[in-house]
């Protein structure tokens, strides 16, 4: 049962934020753009793609750990809550836990709305009792979570190891975000992305099929049709590196050769071997998952980690 009241976009306008943050973050010195302007149609695409290659172990171990675990979801969480799914995309490994818990609705937030209107279908056709109402915004601003699922017990869900793509200080604002959005009695199954051997971790951000180097390059391509940009393609190389005192995988596009361009009407240049920060992947050891929950308002409860110690779901109550 899909419940939305929004209208199809039809017409496609600069976004200003899109605008300012490329502006600001091509300004800046290093050169820092924010990940969240990866996703546009080709961006998610992209990603979906990103999630199916063989070196990109978070996707397929987090899902082995839903599959694996549902009685245990369904006996810590309980029936009849409002699943809120924090950066939907294409909801793939939702169908898992929806199963498992019995819930009562289901809110899946995602910016992409083109993305989240299909997704969303598609899983009201699979849950044809479950009430789904799509909720398009991006979840690091100010949300309103539907009418129709106040008084439930609310259960954030927010797999993929998403959390890694902020700065500590802006993780431990989004979790309180979350437990604020989310209320009383609340609950937070996470995905977290743990530590480990350096090239399995660069292998995972830089592909042999050069699946994230187009992820990453679209960005560019991005910037030349939606902010008036000539910024050449051949001019930039993807790069992932391991940043070993912040834990994070770092994303760059750099400059293969001295380079001159213009976005939005500004005139930006780079040097041979410099780079645009395009995204950071934080990584977690057990430790500093549980000190991040509760830095942000959030009791970790329960944890499942797969056989290799790749990958871990983390149940957290609200503190
Ligand atoms: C969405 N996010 C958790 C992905 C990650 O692993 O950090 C984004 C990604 N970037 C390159 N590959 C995947």
């Amino acid at each position: 049962m899909l419940l939305t009241d929004e209208a199809p976009t039809l017409t496609r306008t600069i976004d200003p934020a899109f605008r300012r943050d490329i502006i600001e973050g091509l300004s800046r010195s290093p050169k820092a753009t924010p990940p969240i302007w990866f996703y546009d149609r080709r961006g998610s695409e992209l990603f979906e793609e990103i999630t199916d290659l063989p070196e990109y172990y978070p996707t397929r171990t987090e899902t082995a750990l839903l599959k694996a675990h549902g009685a245990d979801f369904a006996a810590a969480v309980g029936e009849g809550r409002a699943v809120v799914e924090f950066g939907a995309g294409s909801a793939r490994k939702t169908p898992h836990l929806l199963r498992a818990i019995q819930p009562a609705a289901y809110v899946p937030i995602d910016i992409s709305g083109d993305f989240l209107r299909v997704s969303s279908a598609e899983l009201a056709q699979a849950f044809p009792d479950l009430p789904v109402l799509p909720l398009v915004g991006d979840f690091n601003g100010p949300l309103e979570l539907p009418k129709a699922v106040e008084g439930l017990p609310r259960l954030g869900f927010f797999p993929g190891s998403t959390i890694g793509n902020m700065e500590p200080d802006a993780a431990v604002d989004l979790l309180r975000a979350m437990r604020r959005l989310l209320g009383k009695d609340a609950m937070l199954l996470i995905g977290m992305d743990r530590i480990k051997d350096r090239a399995r971790l660069v292998a995972a951000y830089d592909d042999a099929a050069g699946v994230t180097a187009a992820f990453n390059l679209n960005l560019v391509e991005r910037i030349n049709r939606e902010l008036e940009g000539d910024l050449p393609i051949d001019g930039f190389a993807h790069r992932a590196v391991w940043n070993d005192e912040k834990a994070r995988i770092e994303m760059h596009l750099e400059a293969v050769r001295s380079l001159h361009f213009h976005v939005a009407g500004q005139c930006f240049r780079m040097e041979p071997g410099e780079t645009i920060h395009t995204e950071s992947s934080h990584k977690y050891g057990p430790r500093d998952e549980r000190l991040l929950l509760r830095a942000g308002g959030w009791e970790p409860a329960c944890e499942w980690t797969d056989a290799e110690g790749l990958f871990t779901l983390v149940l957290a109550e609200a503190g």
